[in-house]
């Protein structure tokens, strides 16, 4: 059955209460659509628990810089729902921004420590705006479980943060990363990279693999780690690392001079042009 289409919050929520009523189980799963196999496999898990599936479709204005890609966003609602549909949501919930953000809106969540390294240094005020837009998200929904993909793994911890800060009455899962055939994580933005591009991009999860490979070999040595991963990235001329560091997958302080022995992450982000690809490997 295709899933129903809820575009205003009340509606969402006399929904949920009648799941709630019956003691249904109720899964969350937000997105900004043009859905690929990575927000699918959220779908997917999320159904395997039993749960009621609800997919938020949501370009979410706060969390773009003046000069990113907000305007050229992909919006593929209809596509979207085909896909919902085969998975098995029950709900897509795709607000327009006025419902979200009505006149007068003026309140944000803002993270004051994990949010200022890695991609929060080259995307200022973009962590507040997805966690705005998660918080309210949550509130609107009230899930008894939120999935988020490990793909975007600052996001994912920035949020597991703040529902224990705030006291979220809720489990807030992270899940693997989906990758295409040779590597490359799946992302809405791949549909920006040319064809040569795309061939290219794959240095960016053989970079990530040699370094996971030294680590398991041995390597603790921080410098030799990164370098293995730019050694890859240096054989396309054409792409540069935005930036590359090995950090505690919790707390995601970077490793320094020596890394540790276990919960590491490596974290990165790669630009071609105007196309920005972020990917993470845990070691
Ligand atoms: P979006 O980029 O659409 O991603 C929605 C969810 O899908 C996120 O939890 C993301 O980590 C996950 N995801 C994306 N690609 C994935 C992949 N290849 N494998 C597994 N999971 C993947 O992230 C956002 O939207 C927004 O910031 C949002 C949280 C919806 C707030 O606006």
């Amino acid at each position: 059955m295709a899933p129903d289409t809820i575009l205003n919050i009340a509606e969402l929520r006399s929904t949920v209460a009648r799941w709630r009523a019956a003691g249904e189980k109720v899964a969350f799963v937000p997105t900004m659509g043009a859905l690929h196999d990575g927000h699918l496999s959220l779908v997917l898990l999320a159904r395997a628990e039993g749960a009621r599936v609800i997919v938020s479709i949501f370009v979410n204005p706060l969390q773009f810089g003046p000069t990113e890609d907000f305007a050229r966003y992909p919006r593929t609602l209809k596509d979207d729902v085909e896909k919902l549909k085969i998975v098995g949501a029950d709900v897509v919930f795709a607000p327009a921004a006025a419902e979200i953000y009505p006149i007068g809106f003026q309140t944000s969540v803002i993270n004051k420590k994990m949010s200022h390294g890695l991609c929060g240094k080259f995307r200022p005020g973009h962590f507040d705006g997805v966690l705005t837009v998660v918080l309210k998200l949550l509130n609107i929904v009230s899930p008894d479980l939120a999935l988020f993909g490990k793909k975007d793994y600052q996001q994912w911890r920035l949020i597991e943060r703040m529902a224990l800060d705030l006291e979220l009455p809720l489990e807030i899962r992270g899940c693997d990363t989906v990758r295409e055939k040779d590597g490359l994580a799946m992302s809405s933005r791949n549909r920006y990279m040319s064809a040569e591009e795309r061939e290219e991009s794959t240095l960016i999860y053989k970079g990530l693999s040699a370094a996971r490979a030294a680590w398991q070999g041995g390597e603790r040595s921080r410098g030799k780690l990164l370098a293995a991963f730019s050694d890859s990235i240096s054989r396309c001329p054409r792409m540069t690392i935005q930036y590359a560091e090995i950090v505690d997958c919790f707390s995601l302080e970077p490793a320094i001079g020596q890394v540790a022995d276990k919960n590491l992450v490596m974290i990165v982000a790669v630009l071609f042009g105007d196309v920005r690809l972020i990917d993470n490997l845990e070691f």
